[in-house]
């Protein structure tokens, strides 16, 4: 991952989303200032499986100029070894693990956020991927499974195996998405591992991304949700590196990000049905209508076809007043992350 560093500031990355970050989302995001590297959606991996094609896609057609790691979720070793090398034949940057999802049904089979009960099994996965493939091999973690306290035993594990980078999303899997983040866990990952640590979760805006770096020293800063909300959080952040003046989107930005974002993924979509697609639209729409003056989220949530979902969307952000940079306060979507700031304030 050293080699995908920027050398004049930290990195920026979209996380990995499933059902989100797509081939279509890739463009639409990277039209807007692209991050400095993706990485796929999970691949699922298991004794049946085989790299799901829509996923491939993002890979075999990113025109973004900008690399991808491949993800994996899974626990089953021979499965897991048989794709990393699949994948590792594609042009990819790396494979990276899933140790953080924290879907129930994911976590029962114990793979994602789940393999963090079991330190070691995620010792015997990670030996054997290293041993497997000749490319960077990269993991993205929880801080623990039910307490942040079992952070630094997994951490000698990753370092044991000398991975190539590891992102952090500061909280455990039991905290899920309520908590504010924990920055003290990737601070201790910056001292403790050789490789990059970028730190995820909870930055919504630069100031918030600003808080995080200071707190944890990370290399880097991956964004998802907030990456939804404000496509432009990327160039907004490499901006204020590189002492440039950063783009200040208007309600009408935001309106034709989504225009062009249904329109693009529209045309990707193998069987297109006007309704079901409302239905998927609906679902990126709530982390963008989010907080925004008005009646905008609660219209959205009612719509139905095309015709509703375009005259919602025209009736609300067809203006140009500048968007807000914050969600609000007391955000049930983007829960804590005012507590960066307060943090920061602190010191
Ligand atoms: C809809 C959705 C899908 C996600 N899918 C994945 C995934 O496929 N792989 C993964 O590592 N994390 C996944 N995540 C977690 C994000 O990558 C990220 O760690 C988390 O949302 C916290 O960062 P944020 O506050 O910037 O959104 C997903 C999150 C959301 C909201």
């Amino acid at each position: 991952m050293r080699d995908q560093l920027p050398n004049h500031r930290p990195a920026l990355i979209l996380a990995p989303m499933q059902d989100v970050t797509d081939l279509p989302f890739m463009r639409v995001i990277a039209r807007r200032g692209a991050p400095d590297w993706f990485v796929t959606e999970y691949f699922r991996v298991h004794p049946d499986s085989c790299p799901h094609p829509y996923i491939l896609r993002s890979i075999l057609e990113n025109e973004t100029g900008r690399p991808v790691f491949a993800q994996m979720i899974g626990r089953d070793l021979p499965s897991l070894v048989r794709t990393a090398k699949q994948l590792a034949e594609l042009p990819i940057a790396g494979i990276d693990l899933n140790l953080g999802c924290p879907a129930p049904i994911v976590c029962r089979k114990n793979a994602g956020g789940g393999l963090l009960r079991d330190p070691q099994e995620i010792n015997r996965l990670l030996g054997a991927l290293r041993e497997a493939i000749p490319g960077l091999l990269t993991v993205k973690t929880r801080v623990g499974y039910a307490h942040e306290a079992e952070f630094p035993a997994l951490l000698e594990i990753f370092r044991s195996h000398g991975i190539d980078g590891l992102t952090i999303h500061g909280r455990t899997v039991q905290e899920r998405y309520q908590t504010p983040v924990h920055p003290d866990c990737v601070h201790l990952a910056v001292a403790t591992m050789s490789c990059p640590v970028i730190a995820n979760g909870n930055i919504v805006d630069v100031a918030t991304g600003l808080a995080y770096l200071d707190q944890s020293a990370a290399a880097g800063l991956m964004i998802g949700r907030g990456a939804i909300r404000n496509p432009w959080i990327f160039a907004q952040l490499a901006a204020h590196f590189d002492g440039t003046t950063p783009p200040a989107p208007t309600h009408r930005d935001l309106l034709e990000y989504v225009t062009e974002l249904y329109e693009e993924i529209a045309r990707e979509t193998r069987k297109f049905l006007p309704a079901a697609h409302v239905q998927r639209m609906k679902k990126t729409l709530a982390y963008i209508s989010h907080g925004l003056a008005g009646s905008f989220e609660h219209d959205m949530r009612r719509a139905n076809s095309p015709e509703d979902f375009f005259r919602i969307c025209r009736a609300h952000l067809d203006h140009p007043t500048p968007l807000p940079a914050l969600p609000p306060a007391d955000s049930k979507l983007f829960c804590g992350f005012e507590s960066l700031l307060r943090s920061n304030e602190l010191d």
